[in-house]
């Protein structure tokens, strides 16, 4: 059967994440009658090559998705808020990459190797979840399905393209200007509302987005809630540590994960390596590990220095690496839109 062309629109197509959506959507030849691309009113008139056809990027507003059958947004929670109901008003489904929806009870929250059958509960609005946590439960899903997990304590090593394309521009300026015997001047990180910054050159700044009265950061307690939401289970323990850090694409987590039944670890690894979307690269003896230079520009999660806890027979350490803006963001959004797409097409 053919697939049915559909009509696409991506809002924040001149961020970082866009920009990879766009990528995706010609890399994946996904069934793209008309492509819109839209953005602040900074960057309208950009023109933007896909499939060898230049597009004029348009000023988003809320009349700007008639006829769009699928609204792709990342131009931040405010954005989504006030746009993504006009594109379902308009007839379309809105995927989302902020955190605008994520845990609105009528919005499903979507890794697809998770939850797919998620994806036809939609009301209009389908929800990406932060680029950490998607990592991490598309790699701990096969043996949350095995063995149960009681607990999860996570630290995580953030890349600056996480905090958009102007902290990628930050992280270069500022690694010259110190290289150089200057002053770094920090202008967007740790948050860039926030009135204090912090150098982000040669350092490890531990705050990613605003605190929250519980001592914990919003990135943290985004891992902790969403977490739960995406496995339909609250009795999943979590806690985590969220570390930016001088490293461009790849967001690297130290995962300790207490399964609730006894495991074999040679299990645990064939479990991973049949585990969609998710590849083992573990081979301590000789120094083979993920890293976030390798999973730059993957689509893949890639894990590896899986241990067992030396003080619990069920607890078992990972080192999870994903390109935040590839499966954190962007190729979340198309695995999900490829959904719909085919589902239109039945
Ligand atoms: N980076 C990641 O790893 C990641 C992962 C998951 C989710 N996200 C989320 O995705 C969103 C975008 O992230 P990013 O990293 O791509 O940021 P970014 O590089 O700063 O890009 C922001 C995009 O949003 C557009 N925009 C800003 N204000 C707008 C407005 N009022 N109306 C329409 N468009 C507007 C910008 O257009 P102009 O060019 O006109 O300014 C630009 O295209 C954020 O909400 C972020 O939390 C990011």
């Amino acid at each position: 059967m053919s697939k049915t062309k559909l009509n696409v629109a991506v809002v924040g197509a001149t961020g970082a994440v866009g920009e990879q959506i766009i990528g995706l959507l010609e890399k994946r030849d996904f069934p793209i009658d008309k492509l819109k691309l839209l953005s602040s009113a900074r960057s309208a008139g950009t023109r933007v090559t896909f499939k060898g056809q230049e597009i004029t990027v348009e000023e988003a507003g809320p009349d700007s998705f008639e006829g769009i059958d699928i609204a792709l947004f990342s131009a931040g929670g405010d954005v989504s808020k006030e746009l993504a109901p006009h594109a379902v008003r308009h007839g379309a489904v809105a995927i989302d990459n902020t955190n605008a929806f994520r845990m609105d009870p009528n919005t499903p929250l979507v890794v697809p190797e998770v939850n797919a059958d998620q994806i036809d509960e939609h009301q209009g609005i389908i929800a990406n979840p932060n680029c950490s946590t998607i990592q991490m439960v598309a790699a701990l899903k096969p043996l949350y399905d095995r063995y149960g997990i009681s607990r999860i304590i996570v630290s995580t090593y953030q890349a600056v393209s996480g905090a958009g394309s102007r902290a990628i521009d930050e992280l270069h300026r500022q690694t010259g200007e110190v290289l150089n015997g200057n002053a770094a001047n920090p202008d967007i990180l740790p948050v860039g509302s926030l009135p204090v910054k912090h150098q982000i050159a040669f350092n490890a700044i531990p705050q990613i987005d605003k605190f929250q009265d519980n001592g914990y950061t919003l990135e943290e307690m985004k891992m902790v809630r969403e977490t739960k939401k995406i496995l339909n289970d609250e009795s999943v323990l979590v806690t985590a540590t969220c570390v930016r850090i001088p490293v461009v694409y790849g967001h690297s987590e130290s995962v300790y994960v207490e399964l609730k039944e006894d495991y074999n670890l040679e299990e645990v690894r064939s479990l991973l390596e049949n585990a969609p979307g998710v590849t083992v690269v573990d081979d301590p003896a000789n120094q083979v590990y993920p890293l976030a230079t390798d999973a730059a520009g993957k689509n893949d999660v890639f894990v590896g220095r899986l241990r067992r806890d030396l003080t619990n027979e069920r607890g078992l350490n990972l080192w999870i690496v994903s390109d935040n803006l590839l499966k954190g963001a962007a190729w979340n959004a198309v695995q999900i839109a490829e959904v719909i797409a085919a589902n239109k097409s039945k």
